[in-house]
């Protein structure tokens, strides 16, 4: 489906809010501004992530996902179809409900929906994982992972123009109908990019990307050289500064990585009062310049 349909349709570009699902995420703190952002009239889709929920469930049944480390260095948590299983109960069943229950709080009508529902997130299954394992290399085929390969963009829009808020998380969805993992960021920057959103903003348990990620005093407050601030990044937040590399190249022309916990997250995220600015281009400029 075609990008850009919010301009087709003459309205406003959407915003895409993703709300982290680590630790400590405030999910009213940010559903306060969405409800702010569509008084305002602004179109605005929510992705949320689960990694915290899903672990905590998975641990409650007694079962854990290993890491593994690929080829190129990146370490990846393995998810095979009895995993993902659990972990679609805690980011659909929990998660992704209690931010519709949010908003529907502030009188707006957030309306939950995975990658499946409507076929919102068609993927394509990745490969079979080549894993190092002690000085070895193991092909590991029962990691359920996909690659966003088409957004739903006429679900949304529709929604969208109905006034509803769309609340989006994984898993996707192949198109024989099986359920694959995605990244939420990766999700939030194929449906930012889908859209032709104006801006994606990425809320997490951390105030932005820093230079020290012990350290929130060394907070970057703007980039535009990504090759500079993947060289900061560490674990997760590699995804992350991936998947905002994916919608800055997809036509989306800001993404800003910030803390969900601060007051007004979105807002003060999209004025740069708080959190990291990403652009294409050049130069990183931190807080010390
Ligand atoms: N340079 C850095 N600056 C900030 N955080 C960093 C940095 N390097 C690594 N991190 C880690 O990245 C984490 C954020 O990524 P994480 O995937 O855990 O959060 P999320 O995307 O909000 O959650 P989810 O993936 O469940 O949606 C931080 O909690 C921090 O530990
Ligand atoms: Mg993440």
């Amino acid at each position: 489906m075609s990008a850009a349909t919010s301009q087709d349709r003459g309205a406003r570009p959407p915003l895409v809010v993703k709300i982290g699902g680590a630790a400590g995420v405030d999910l009213d703190n940010v559903c306060l501004d969405v409800a702010e952002l569509t008084r305002r009239g602004e179109h605005v889709v929510v992705v949320n992530g689960g990694s915290d929920a899903g672990d905590g469930l998975l641990k409650a049944l007694s079962m854990e996902r290993t890491e593994a480390m690929t080829a190129s260095g990146n370490v990846v948590r393995l998810t095979n179809a009895a995993t993902l299983r659990v972990l679609t109960m805690a980011w659909v069943g929990d998660v992704n409900k209690r931010v519709v229950i949010s908003l529907l709080a502030q009188n707006v009508s957030g309306l939950g929906l995975c990658g499946a529902d409507g076929r919102l997130l068609l993927a394509r299954r990745r490969p079979p994982l080549k894993v190092q394992e002690a000085g070895r290399t193991r092909i590991e085929r029962e990691h359920v992972a996909g690659e966003i390969t088409e957004v739903n963009t006429r679900l949304l829009g529709l929604l969208l123009e109905q006034g509803h808020v769309p609340v989006v998380c994984p898993p996707a969805v192949t198109v024989d109908g099986v359920l694959v993992n995605v990244d939420a960021d990766q999700a939030a920057a194929a449906i930012a990019t889908a859209l032709g959103a104006r801006a994606l903003v990425m809320l997490s348990n951390v105030p932005g990307l820093l230079e020290d990620p012990k350290n929130p005093a060394t907070l970057v407050r703007w980039s535009d050289d990504l090759p500079r601030a993947m060289e900061l990044a560490t674990g997760r937040m590699r995804y992350k500064l991936e998947a905002a590399r994916r919608a800055l190249t997809g036509g989306v022309p800001v993404v800003h990585v910030s803390g969900a916990g601060v007051p007004r997250p979105v807002l003060s995220a999209l004025t740069c009062e708080a959190g990291t600015k990403l652009t294409l281009s050049r130069t990183v400029v931190d807080a010390d310049a």
